[in-house]
């Protein structure tokens, strides 16, 4: 055979990379208003009366029947004038009237969870999101905040990280100081029931300034600033959801010290179980060296690991959920969220499982996914209520 020639090299400059990056940016914007055109924003699901039915947890009957009350909300017949539909904001007023019970009692405040692995690629983001988007549909209220500057998370929320996100609608100048509370940064989304403090790659700069601050601030704790930062907004929200980068950055670790509890979305292959061994090893020196040396502590309500991307056809991933299960013990939640092609379609290449008011392919796919994100919703709801919980009862002094 031929051998195979190649053309010597060309360097590449540094303005050729950053032509090239100029390209990529551009094809993301167009990438965006093509799937999401015409409004260029992303919109929420839609449902009938059967889904809100079943949200609401009682029978479709007895829903027609509250709705001739005239109290809660109608919603609209479809242009064919077939079918009953009902926005995700109606949807939420009737959940909230029908789980009264389940919400936030007074005396509790919003539970702030972090997702964190160091890994990148194990759904941290995924799970941040659906997390957020399913405990709406159980009718809270939440504040997602991510603090990757890659911002994937805010992508997902059909915001351009590149052009459309400013210093100022991230936690940066919390980070350096200029802000104390994180609300200058809040803003609503396309979800009802979900507002964002997105980020961007000038996020990046907080890993400067916080440790800058450390050396120069006397009795600054670079580790509390997000912490004291969502004080301010605690009884405004049910729930915060952090979404961290895939490092132990001053960034994330300010996501843990802010957080009730922390979620660790864990595919079950041997390289991502080895992985997060070095994470919590690194975690522990590392609360070690900030927090116990000064004499200071620390607590969590809960640590929860999530087995997420299982893909049954991997005979080798029962191995390691065996080890999983050793190592990790009551703290893996029993549940796991399968490796799914739900969202690999097109139109849901920037979405989750509950952006899809149809799904075209296979419904039992579909179920499945959707099945057990809902299933993980609800042990976080579970574990989120117990905090409230004990706050409801510290608040009314017992
Ligand atoms: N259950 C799943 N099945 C298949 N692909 C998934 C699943 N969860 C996430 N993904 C995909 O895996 C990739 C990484 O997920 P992401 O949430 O961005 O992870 P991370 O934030 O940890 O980097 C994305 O392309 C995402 O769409
Ligand atoms: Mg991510």
């Amino acid at each position: 055979m031929e051998p195979i020639t190649i053309k010597p090299p060309k360097p590449i400059t540094l303005q050729g990379i950053a032509d090239q990056a100029e390209r990529a940016v551009a094809m993301m914007t167009e990438i965006r208003s093509a799937m999401l055109a015409p409004t260029a924003r992303k919109s929420p699901p839609i449902f009938n009366l059967s889904q809100l039915a079943a949200m609401c947890g009682i029978e479709k009957g007895s829903l027609s029947h509250r709705m001739s009350r005239g109290d809660l909300p109608a919603g609209r017949l479809n242009t064919s004038g077939s079918r009953r539909e009902f926005s995700l904001a109606e949807a939420r007023t009737w959940i909230r009237e029908y789980r009264r019970d389940g919400l936030r009692p007074a005396g509790a405040e919003a539970v702030t969870i972090a997702i964190g692995n160091f890994k990148g690629g194990v759904s941290k983001t995924t799970t941040a999101v659906t997390l957020a988007q399913g405990l709406t549909l159980l009718g809270h209220k939440v504040l997602v905040i991510d603090t990757d500057p890659q911002g994937s998370l805010t992508t997902l929320f059909g915001i351009l990280p590149d052009t459309e996100v400013e210093e100022n609608d991230t936690i940066l100048p919390l980070a350096m100081g200029s802000e104390t509370s994180i609300r200058y940064a809040i803003r609503p989304t396309y979800w009802d029931g979900i507002d964002l403090v997105a980020a961007a790659p000038v996020l990046f700069g907080a890993e400067f300034a916080l440790p800058a601050r450390q050396t120069q601030e006397p009795g600054f704790e670079f580790w509390r600033v997000l912490d004291l930062g969502i004080d301010d907004v605690r009884a405004d929200y049910d729930v915060i959801v952090i979404d961290t980068p895939p490092a132990l950055s001053y960034t994330t670790i300010n996501a843990f010290m802010a957080s009730n509890g922390i979620i660790m979305p864990l595919p079950p292959n041997a390289l991502d179980f080895a992985s997060a061994s070095q994470f919590w090893s690194l975690f522990a020196d590392l609360t070690s060296e900030l927090i116990t040396k000064r004499g200071l502590s620390k607590s969590f309500d809960f640590i929860h690991v999530l087995l997420a991307r299982v893909d049954s056809s991997d005979a080798a991933s029962n191995i390691v959920r065996q080890w999983i299960g050793s190592t990790y013990a009551e703290k893996v939640l029993p549940v796991e969220i399968p490796k799914t092609a739900v969202t690999a379609t097109t139109s849901a290449e920037f979405g989750t499982v509950y952006d899809i008011s149809r799904y075209d392919g296979n419904a039992k796919t579909f179920k499945r996914a959707r099945d057990a994100y809902d299933t993980f919703v609800s042990y976080i709801e579970g574990s989120v209520r117990s905090v409230w919980q004990q706050q409801a009862a510290a608040a009314r002094g017992q």
